[in-house]
């Protein structure tokens, strides 16, 4: 895959402090958070009303779930919603937004992940995480995914896309179409791969994917 930013000389591989910089500056204000809309991404909610069966009682996983609108919109669905953040005072925020909610917010670091959430999900939601991740980081962010998943559980990814040698400065880092190889390798197979141009409604070129745990 491209290199298009290296972490192993940085002291914060994992950018805690940066993001917690954002949510800290940010001062309880969501404009100043670059990612947060407010609402459920697009992407993610058509896929949730796409399906025929629904999501009724699956075992869900937020990964990085920021202020929870994602979270909240699986959970409407009627999933089963664990949703965590690197960052504590995202978490908080996430709970103080959505007082009543049946999500289970929790701080936690997808390379730290609790034993008990193991192997627990039926579905893991990834938006915009993997993305703002250092690059390097990659293969270890999808072995730790894949690694959450119960037998035939599925990843949905949404990200922005570019092209595999196209030019970037991130941070976010678009991800290139070898994302899905890495994947592979880490035994998450593609069922299916969207690759969605600019909309009105999604601003850039993205990817939405559903990527299905296969024990190797
Ligand atoms: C670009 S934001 C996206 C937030 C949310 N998913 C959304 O779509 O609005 C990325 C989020 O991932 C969190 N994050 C970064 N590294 C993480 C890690 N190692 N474990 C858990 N969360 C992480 C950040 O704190 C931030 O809230």
């Amino acid at each position: 895959m491209h290199k298009g930013n290296e972490e192993s000389s940085v002291p914060d591989p994992l950018r805690r402090a940066w993001f917690e910089t954002v949510y800290d500056a940010a001062g309880g204000d969501p404009a100043k958070v670059p990612w947060a809309n407010l609402l459920p991404h697009p992407l993610t909610r058509t896929w949730i009303e796409g399906q025929a069966r629904g999501i009724d009682g699956l075992r869900v996983l937020d990964i990085g779930c920021g202020l929870g609108d994602n979270a909240e919109c699986l959970a409407a669905a009627r999933a089963k919603v664990t949703a965590f953040d690197l960052v504590p005072k995202a978490i908080a925020w996430a709970r103080q937004r959505f007082p009543d909610s049946p999500v289970d917010y929790q701080a936690g670091d997808l390379f730290a992940l609790p034993a008990s959430w193991l192997h627990a999900f039926d579905l893991v939601h990834e938006c915009y995480t993997l993305q703002a991740l250092s690059v390097s980081l990659l293969p270890k962010a999808l072995a730790q995914l894949a690694s959450l998943l119960a037998p035939g559980g599925k990843v949905l990814l949404i990200a922005r896309a570019r092209g595999e040698d196209e030019e970037i400065e991130g941070p976010p880092w678009p991800l290139p179409p070898s994302i899905f190889e890495e994947a592979k390798r880490q035994g998450l197979f593609p069922l299916m791969v969207e690759d969605i141009m600019a909309t009105a409604e999604v601003g850039r070129r993205h990817w939405r994917a559903l990527l299905q745990y296969q024990d190797r």
